[in-house]
């Protein structure tokens, strides 16, 4: 059994058995707080990416700049060979290659992004590069690789025994379709908001396993798989990237809070936006979106139940389930 679904079932199912049923009933609105207290804090899409932000909070904790602390937090997954959604470990495409994308955004609304690049373990890194170091905002496939050896990024293979295992038995039978919280899809998408009540944003993912080659979705995309807008919040989403890239869920997100919705009520309305136009394609796949506010508000939304997040707030790293607009 995956490592991810195995931390589902031990540690977020354990904890309702253990008797916080009623605490996980609540949804992001109940729980609001816009107390001075709320800040800093940082919000990351599923439960088992409370490594990453542990690592955001080590950043946001000790005063330091939120983009810090979103790059720091999403290199962790991008390491861990374990996660087979995201950099090193990722499953790759029907091919064979490991492809990445990733975006970064920080408090000034400077942007960078990188898709469909290979053999770099860290994309997050270079689109922060490329945020700070080019005129661009993206770069991707061989320029972003050739940009990235420039900058001194490490060349390496980033396809595990596992991934090429699994790799290997999708080929026998060759048959595409994403599949609903199934853990080959889970990109980290993280909001922090710091003690000087900065906002950034990152997102990073290998995007969907046995994806044709060449294939790109949401997370690379500004605005699609992440955005933030240091007046109002920032926004991330994970799941099916073709719905939310027909929608730019995550700008949607932030327009919505800018318009004075809370977090919770805007992620709904991105959900319900892709309910609305894509019935057929929302019956069978799933997307989620988490938000966080300049208070340090947040909100979670799914399509289908099995959407969880990770908030670190108060000096607590918490996973949480997100409701969502279907049932069970
Ligand atoms: N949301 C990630 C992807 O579709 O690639």
């Amino acid at each position: 059994m995956n490592s991810r679904r195995k931390f589902l079932q031990n540690t977020l199912f354990g904890s309702i058995a253990a008797g916080n049923a009623a605490f996980w009933a609540k949804t992001a609105e109940q729980f609001d707080h816009s107390a001075k207290d709320a800040l800093p804090a940082v919000i990351a899409t599923w439960g088992p990416n409370v490594k990453a932000t542990a690592a955001a909070w080590q950043v946001l904790s000790t005063g330091g700049r939120a983009l810090d602390a979103v790059e720091a937090g999403v290199r962790v997954p991008e390491a861990d060979p374990a996660d087979t959604s995201v950099g090193y470990g990722g499953l790759p495409d029907r091919d064979g290659n490991v492809t990445l994308d990733a975006c970064i955004m920080d408090e000034f609304g400077n942007a960078g992004s990188v898709s469909f690049l290979q053999h770099i373990m860290h994309p997050i890194s270079v689109a922060r590069r490329v945020m700070e170091k080019t005129p661009h905002v993206m770069l991707v496939g061989e320029g972003a690789l050739q940009f990235a050896l420039n900058e001194g990024f490490k060349k390496e293979n980033l396809l595990t025994d596992n991934a090429r295992k699994a790799w290997e038995d999708w080929k026998v039978k060759s048959e595409y379709k994403p599949q609903i919280n199934v853990e080959r899809h889970d990109t980290i998408g993280m909001i922090a908001l710091d003690k000087q009540q900065r906002i950034a944003g990152a997102c990073t993912t290998s995007g969907l396993a046995f994806k044709m080659h060449g294939r790109v979705g949401d997370s690379p995309v500004i605005g699609a798989g992440m955005f933030a807008d240091n007046e109002v919040g920032g926004a991330a989403a994970t799941g099916l990237g073709e719905l939310v890239l027909r929608t730019l869920g995550s700008f949607l997100v932030v327009e919505e809070m800018r318009r004075g919705a809370h977090p919770q009520k805007a992620v709904e309305t991105a959900v319900k936006r892709i309910a609305s136009k894509y019935p057929e394609q929302t019956n069978e796949n799933q997307v989620g979106f988490i938000a966080m506010d300049k208070k340090g508000r947040h909100g979670a939304f799914g399509i289908h139940p099995g959407f969880n997040y990770v908030l670190y707030q108060r000096g607590e790293n918490k996973v949480f389930e997100a409701a969502s607009l279907k049932s069970r």
